[in-house]
């Protein structure tokens, strides 16, 4: 039977950069996840002839929201839904299935990489047909709805079984419940030359995939060790923990630690990739080398023919404007296109749909191409192992040759958390109106030339999105400030700094950048305005 729930509007459901992301409390509150998902429903015409994904990343509250997912859709009318078995889909793999099923859009549950369980945090990406998350215009009808809305439907039949492969229905509602794993790696076998991989992972090569206790696990397991024949043992933390055994999965210096020792002790690996809970992000470690994700990215685009789908030549490549400069010297280099756009994923979506980018990254260990719609952790991670294969260099071999050839940027991101949200919007606005009396102001050793609120005009739509401000020195060093569109306790300040040199290869970063830190800290004030003396987090 389908019930009609009266109900009352949260204010507070507005997406960010990634998606409805929270505490799991405030999740759990009563209503609170219905009246969103319903509020998604009420922005689309014709359900009765849409399909759609869903699954998660296996976080504390999947496999509820899933259910309640199913009768909220089967009241109203959904022609079909896809869910992952055990309700399990990484973020990537969504992506995939959503394109090659021709699905009218998709809910991953997770909150990426933040930690899980009743004391962590929960969320959704809800993605449209383009099989990456909605655009601004959409989120923004979707917000309208959770204002105003007072009632919801839902059906009061069983849960269904998420176990079994294969068909069932809820009311009038189809339901697929599919093997999340198989398509995903068909699709990895059309991009990467798999023959030359098993070749390097089934020699003395030692390398370790760390799943983070996240959804990538199954996904690894199977791809490393049984196809590509790497040794078993060689995905760790690979079983799905709905609180990911109490870790934060998120694959940086800070989070990722153990395995970071690992990396830097003498009995060292060849080679390490981190994934995050949902399989988006991935952190890649040489033996006593760590790639910066910015640098990564320019490394790949410079390696592009290496891999046997893009060897015919890619379109262009994109990055945030948070992350460093080097992919931009690449592109110029190997006369790519090249874009720059806001923080989130969604950016990169319409200058793939209109073939002007395949490559594009973040400085946030996001990384990936146009095979999807969504960053790619394991993709990556096959990318850095071909180029492996290809060259026989180290990791850090690899990094230096890059350096040699084009220069190297240092790049921190220090990030102020947990600021009261008045005091960091008053921040940012106070900033913006005094960029322009920082022009030719001296700092140290360092003066600004230019200093501008980053506007993206985006050539498929005409929008214009603000997205952070940037200070730009004489040398060519760039500090990026800009407010995360992702926290879920206060507001967090993040502080992009960046400094390109073409000899001193091999410094330690914080030593290269410590007084443009300074630098930044000043120009924010930071310190009189929150009593922060130092970042909290510095990746
Ligand atoms: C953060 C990252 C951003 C990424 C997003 C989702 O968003 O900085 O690059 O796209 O997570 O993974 P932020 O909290 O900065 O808004
Ligand atoms: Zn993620």
């Amino acid at each position: 039977m389908i019930e009609t729930i009266k109900t009352t509007p949260y204010t507070d459901q507005k997406m960010g950069t990634a998606g409805l992301r929270k505490k799991t409390k405030v999740i759990m509150q009563p209503n609170y996840f219905e009246n969103f998902i319903q509020s998604i429903f009420n922005t689309i015409p014709a359900l009765n002839q849409k399909s759609f994904l869903i699954g998660g990343d296996g976080r504390y509250f999947n496999k509820v929201a899933i259910q309640k997912i199913i009768k909220i859709a089967a009241a109203n009318q959904v022609k079909k839904l896809y869910i992952g078995q055990n309700g399990l889909v990484s973020t990537p793999a969504g992506s995939h299935i959503i394109l090659e099923n021709k699905l009218d859009g998709g809910f991953i549950l997770t909150a990426s990489h933040n930690p899980g369980g009743i004391g962590g945090d929960f969320g959704i990406k809800y993605a449209n047909a383009t099989g990456g998350q909605c655009q601004p215009a959409e989120s923004q009808a979707i917000y309208e709805q959770t204002q105003k809305i007072n009632e919801y439907k839902i059906s009061d039949m069983p849960d269904i079984d998420l176990s079994q492969i294969g068909l069932t229905r809820c009311e009038d509602m189809e339901i697929e419940i599919i093997d999340p794993i198989a398509d995903y790696i068909k699709l990895m076998e059309s991009i990467f030359d798999f023959n030359q991989l098993r070749a390097l992972l089934k020699s003395d090569f030692r390398f370790v995939f760390d799943a983070m206790n996240g959804v990538t696990g199954p996904y690894g397991k199977k791809l490393f060790e049984e196809i590509l024949g790497a040794p078993a043992g060689t995905v760790i933390h690979a079983t799905p923990l709905e609180d990911f055994g109490g870790l934060h999965p998120d694959p940086n210096l800070i989070y990722a630690k153990p395995l970071v020792d690992l990396m830097f002790s003498d009995n060292a690996p060849d080679f390490a990739a981190a994934n995050d809970g949902d399989g988006d992000r991935n952190m890649i470690l040489g033996r006593r080398f760590f790639v910066c994700p910015s640098d990564s990215l320019a490394i790949l685009t410079d390696h592009y023919q290496t891999i046997p789908a893009y060897r015919n030549g890619i379109f262009g490549v994109a990055k945030s404007a948070a992350t460093s400069m080097a992919v931009k010297r690449v592109a110029e280099a190997l006369k790519i296109g090249y874009y720059e756009v806001p923080t989130g994923w969604k950016y990169f979506i319409h200058l793939m749909d209109s073939q002007r980018i395949t490559l594009c990254g973040e400085e946030s260990f996001g990384t990936g191409a146009s095979h999807i719609r969504e960053k790619d952790g394991i993709w990556a991670t096959l990318f850095w192992l071909s180029i492996i294969a290809q060259t026989r260099k180290s990791v850090k071999d690899i990094a230096l040759d890059h350096w040699k050839k084009y220069g190297r940027s240092y790049y921190l991101r220090n990030d102020f958390e947990k600021i009261p949200q008045e005091t960091a919007d008053k921040l940012m606005s106070d900033l913006q109106n005094k960029l322009p009396s920082l022009i030719g102001q001296t700092f140290g050793s360092y003066t600004v030339n230019e200093a501008y609120p980053f506007i993206y005009n985006d050539p498929v739509d005409h929008t214009s999105t603000q997205n952070g401000l940037i200070v730009h020195f004489k040398d060519g060093s760039r500090i990026v400030y800009r407010l995360s569109g992702t926290g879920t306790d206060g507001a967090t300040l993040r502080t992009y700094i960046e400094r390109y040199v073409t000899d001193d290869l091999l410094e330690n970063p914080e030593d290269m950048l410590k007084e443009l830190c300074g630098v930044s800290r000043q120009i924010s004030e930071i310190t009189i305005r929150t009593g922060k003396e130092q970042p909290d987090i510095i990746t």
